[in-house]
C-alpha cells in the first residue's frame, strides 16, 4: 500500500477541506494517506513517504503561513523530497495565485518533483477544486 503523506496549514478550514478531498482519493485508490497538520510533521515523516501532498492558502503578502507553514517548508531537501511525486494545494482571496506559482517553483529548487502546477481555489473550494484534489490523491496513491 502506498503511503502518501499530506501536510497543510489551514487558518479557516479552506484549505483543510481540499486535503480531506485529497485523502479520500488516496484511500479509493487504495493507498494509505497520511493526513497531518504541518506543525506536526518531521522530516523524517517526509522522507519515509513515497508520495506527497503540501497544502496551504496564500498569506502575509503572497507567501506561506510564516509561523508553521513556512519553517516546514524550510526545513527540507532533496534528501526527503527527491524521487518522488509532490502535489500542492490551497485556497486565496484576492490575489492571482502568485504564491502558488512561486511556490512550485520554490520546491522544484529544493528538489521535489512538482506533479503540475498545484490546485488552487477562492475562498471555500469549488467542487471542481474539490474534485481535482480528489484525482491528485488518486494519482498520488497509483
Ligand atoms: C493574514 C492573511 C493574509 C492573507 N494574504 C493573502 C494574500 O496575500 N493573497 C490572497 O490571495 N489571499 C490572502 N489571504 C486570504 C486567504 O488566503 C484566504 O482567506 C484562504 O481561503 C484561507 O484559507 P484557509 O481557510 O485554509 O486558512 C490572506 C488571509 C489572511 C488571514
Amino acid at each position: 500500500m502506498k503511503k502518501v503523506l499530506i501536510a497543510f496549514w489551514s487558518g479557516t478550514g479552506n484549505t483543510e477541506a481540499m486535503a480531506n478531498s485529497l485523502a479520500k482519493g488516496v484511500g479509493d485508490a487504495g493507498g494509505e494517506a497520511v493526513l497531518k497538520p504541518a506543525a506536526s510533521v518531521t522530516p523524517a515523516l517526509v522522507k519515509d513517504a513515497e508520495a506527497l501532498a503540501f497544502g496551504c492558502p496564500a498569506m502575509g503578502d503572497e507567501v506561506l503561513e510564516e509561523s508553521e507553514m513556512e519553517p516546514f517548508i524550510a526545513s527540507l531537501g532533496s534528501a526527503e523530497l527527491g524521487n518522488k511525486p509532490l502535489g500542492l494545494f490551497g485556497s486565496y482571496d484576492w490575489g492571482d495565485g502568485q504564491w502558488m506559482r512561486a511556490w512550485a517553483e520554490r520546491m522544484k529548487g529544493q528538489g521535489a518533483v512538482v506533479d503540475g502546477e498545484g490546485i488552487i481555489t477562492q475562498l471555500e473550494p469549488t467542487e471542481e477544486a474539490l474534485m481535482k484534489c480528489y484525482e491528485l490523491g488518486k494519482r498520488l496513491a497509483g
